[in-house]
């Protein structure tokens, strides 16, 4: 990656002409190189339809960039104004409860009405005219944070012609679908149905008009490509009308959304983006950005930007707050985890509309507070240690397989709550960077030539092809981990008709052959640990038990079973482990491929990175006390901070260099 830089949301139509300049060299005065402007600002570009006005917008470009900052400019696409909505009413879209989701907010559009699209090209066509060959502009964020799913009349007749791309002939849907379960056979697409609501609440016996399976995760994947789609036809306007040094990018948002598929949406623009707000998580888990943040990485295995980092305290109902020192730390972390760009959300909080509880760099007041004091000394020390980072990569031996599919069918059929898909890949990643480890996050199709280990937490829906490439995977040296409830569907959702893990059996060596589904606070003990929630009974064909259940209906029985294959071996953990289990299985398998482990105090993150020559380590104290780590032998150099004496949410950056490497000749030698 590139040496870091700074940056800001902007909002100039929301203050008056008279304080831009003022916010302009205030910005540069803060040390931020980049400002964001536009993404919200259509009823401004062209207040009726047609009647663009882009000399306003012109006018901040250049304040901003006479200042010395880089502008990106977003499509405004988020927020439909209210004449088109009004001459275009179907334009809003419809939930799943059939409620239309009204004007007054943001995101009220459905990505598939024509009129929607027509405009949305109209507004981007005339932005990229106006700005598509302006050096002051760098980049373009299309729309802001793509998602919802609608139910229109509109959505269901692109639903049935995706459908009917997709599967030719009705007889091969009603087979894939099995739809003569419950006489749902269709003879005509028009009669294909959108599936009702979401599944109950976790916990209730029977899901509120639980869909067909088939039919529920094709109108996932159907929603996923509709504002891919719609977010295609803006990049293909930008293309064709901008200078490419202009990137093209959008804000995502993280791990924990799974409505689109990132890496589909991702392979569409230049460079990811996204937008990080750890205070806002629910999860309980503090590792959530560090997830997040390589989740994003890994979309294009590219460095990122993060579009909004979280600044001050936020919310809409319930404000939150995070402590004054996470801007410095949560800034370096996202850093770390590869963000070329930070900009922050927002430069001054709003007087007015829904977030005026979202505090920016400025109060609503406009006076310079502590938030821009820290940020001033933390952009100092950023322009001075931040160019060690230029050139750096994240470290990363093991991989984490993060597919959306299986993501998108557990929606649909959450089976048991311990088998929640984002919580199943949070703990094996959680026990994976306890040790500092670094872990990419990426998608089953990837390369995984490259990786030591490979963990598939919740590899619910398999195929014949994909099973093929982890078996080559293994063959060639890899140490696979499948958890359970791997291969359980196929690609339609259906259940196949073989041995679970459906079509890695053989991989594993071992055939599931019963299961406990229990409340998830009940559970069994194994050697050395605990399932809970969910777990199987295996028939090992093959396999060799490394942990056997020491009670429960299993008792006796192999709880953890590995299978060797060519030079590899694969790990099946055949329920739901709980923290110290999973920390125990990786410290057991990473001594095997000698992988370094990290002794590293709770609440400290250990990112792992290197260039040319040398390692480089950055520390983390996410806690509230200070905290003191051991690297163990070997001499570290420290050009920020001290890990011998991290403060509360203190920092260090540390470097050595690198041994140079034994000629391949010799390791074979002393190996042997
Ligand atoms: C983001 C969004 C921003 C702003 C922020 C705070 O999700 O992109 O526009 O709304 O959250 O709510
Ligand atoms: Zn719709």
């Amino acid at each position: 990656m590139n040496a870091p830089r700074l940056g800001v949301a902007y909002y100039p139509e929301q203050w008056p002409r008279d304080r831009w300049e003022t916010d302009a060299s205030m910005m540069v005065d803060a040390g931020l190189a980049v400002v964001r402007i536009g993404e919200f600002a259509w009823s401004r570009m062209e207040p009726s339809e047609g009647a663009f006005q882009l000399d306003w917008l012109d006018e901040a470009v250049g304040i901003l960039a006479s200042a010395g900052l880089e502008v990106v400019l977003g499509t405004p696409t988020a927020a439909p104004p209210a004449w088109l909505i009004e001459q275009h009413p179907e334009i809003l879209p419809v939930r799943a409860d059939g409620r239309v989701h009204g004007f007054g907010h943001r995101r009220h559009y459905c990505p598939n009405q024509p009129a929607m699209r027509d405009a949305s090209a109209r507004i981007v066509h005339a932005l990229a005219e106006r700005f598509g060959s302006d050096d002051r502009v760098i980049a373009w964020q299309i729309d802001n944070e793509l998602g919802g799913r609608c139910y229109c009349g509109t959505c269901r007749a692109a639903f049935q012609s995706w459908l009917a791309d997709r599967y030719e002939s009705l007889a091969v849907l009603n087979e894939v679908w099995g739809t003569a379960f419950w006489s749902q056979e269709y003879s005509a697409w028009s009669q294909v149905p959108l599936p009702e609501g979401d599944p109950p609440p976790a916990g209730s016996l029977f899901g509120r008009n639980a869909p067909n399976p088939g039919l529920a995760l094709d109108f996932r994947r159907f929603t996923s490509d509709s504002h891919i789609d719609f977010l295609r036809r803006q990049v293909e306007l930008l293309r064709a009308a901008c200078d490419p040094r202009q990137r093209i990018t959008h804000n995502l948002m993280g791990f924990r959304f799974g409505e689109i598929d990132y890496y589909a949406l991702a392979a569409e623009i230049d460079h990811v983006s996204w937008d990080n707000y750890p205070v806002l998580d629910t999860s309980g888990r503090k590792t959530n950005p560090a997830l997040a943040a390589d989740t994003m990485r890994g979309l294009k295995d590219a460095p990122v930007w993060v579009m909004e980092q979280q600044t001050g305290p936020l919310g809409w109902d319930f404000v939150r707050s995070p402590r004054r020192e996470e801007l410095r730390s949560l800034t370096w972390q996202a850093i770390a985890h590869g963000a070329e760009l930070v900009a922050y959300f927002r430069w001054r909080t709003a007087r007015f509309g829904t977030e005026q509880h979202w505090h920016g760099i400025l109060d609503a007041n406009g006076l310079v507070g502590h938030r821009y004091e820290d940020l001033r000394a933390l952009a100092a020390e950023i322009a001075e240690v931040g160019p060690r980072l230029d050139g750096v990569r994240e470290q990363s031996p093991v991989a984490i397989l993060n597919d959306y599919e299986s993501r998108f069918a557990l929606q649909v059929q959450p089976t048991n709550p311990s088998l929640g898909y984002e919580d199943s890949v949070h703990a094996h990643y959680e026990a994976l960077r306890s040790f500092g480890l670094g872990v990419d996050i990426v998608s089953p199709d990837a390369d995984l030539s490259g990786y030591r280990l490979v963990v598939a937490p919740a590899l619910y829906v398999m195929d014949e092809s994909r099973a093929a490439a982890l078996t080559a995977y293994v063959a060639g040296g890899g140490v696979l981990v499948l958890a359970p409830r791997a291969g359980v569907k196929d690609r339609c959702n259906a259940v196949p008709e073989r041995p679970f893990p459906a079509w890695l059996d053989e991989l594993a060596g071992l055939e599931v052959t019963a299961f406990m589904s229990v409340d998830p606070s009940d559970g069994v003990s194994i050697d050395n640990g605990e399932f809970h929630g969910w777990y199987e009974e295996l028939e090992l064909r093959g396999a060799t038990a490394l942990a056997a259940y020491a009670d429960g209906p299993f008792r006796e029985g192999a709880a953890i079973a590995e299978h060797p294959t060519g030079d590899g071996a694969t790990v099946y953990v055949a329920g739901v482990a709980d923290a110290a289990t999973l920390r125990g299985l990786y410290r057991t398998l990473a001594e095997r491929v000698e992988l370094p482990l990290l002794a590293l105090p709770a609440g400290v993150e250990a990112v792992p990175l290197a260039k040319d020559g040398e390692e480089l380590l950055v520390l983390l104290n996410h806690s509230d006390e200070a905290q003191h780590v051991d690297l163990g032998p070997g001499r570290w150099q420290s050009y920020l901070g001290d890990a011998g004496e991290l403060p509360p949410f203190g920092v260090a950056l540390l470097g050595r260099e690198t041994a140079p490497s034994r000629p391949a000749a010799a390791l074979a030698d002393a190996d042997r």
